[in-house]
């Protein structure tokens, strides 16, 4: 099972997903971040994202950004988006509807969040880092369980 998480710029709730993702992932499983700019290609994290990371005993310190791809639609079997402006523009890459049935977005399995978003921190300070790092914590727990019971 290979899973991609993505963001706009690929430096901070993305690359936190993955991380946190690593930290809980079962044998097989592999996952990667992109964002749908590549504004920020080649960064590391935010270091806000990587400071937050670092207090709950996860490294994203050597994670690069990279903007997502053609060939993603190919290689993952689930791609999950941190809101809706990201979902609408990925979806707006594929090619045809095997592509668009692996995209969904990220919060989709939590129970009473199905439709919302994990807010950008961006423009925010380390308590939105904080609680992004706490929402993404659930949502890798809730598509972990939502993919074991599926395969
Ligand atoms: P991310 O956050 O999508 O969670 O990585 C952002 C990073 C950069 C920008 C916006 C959001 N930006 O406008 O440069």
């Amino acid at each position: 099972m290979k899973i991609l998480m993505v963001c706009l710029g690929n430096i901070c709730r993305s690359p936190l997903a993955e991380g946190i993702m690593k930290t809980k992932l079962p044998e097989n499983f592999f996952v990667d971040s992109a964002g749908t700019i590549s504004m920020h290609e080649g960064e590391h994290p935010d270091k806000r994202a990587v400071k937050t990371a670092e207090n709950h005993g996860v490294d994203i310190s050597r994670q690069k950004s990279r903007p997502i791809v053609s060939s993603d639609f190919e290689t993952f079997d689930k791609i999950y988006c941190m809101d809706h402006r990201v979902y609408e523009d990925v979806i707006s890459k594929t090619k045809n509807d095997e592509q668009r049935q692996k995209i969904s977005l990220f919060l989709e399995n939590v129970a009473d969040r199905k439709n919302s978003e994990v807010p950008d921190p961006y423009w925010g300070d380390m308590n939105d880092f904080e609680n992004v790092f706490q929402l993404l914590d659930k949502g890798c727990d809730a598509i972990l369980n939502q993919l074991k019971t599926n395969n």
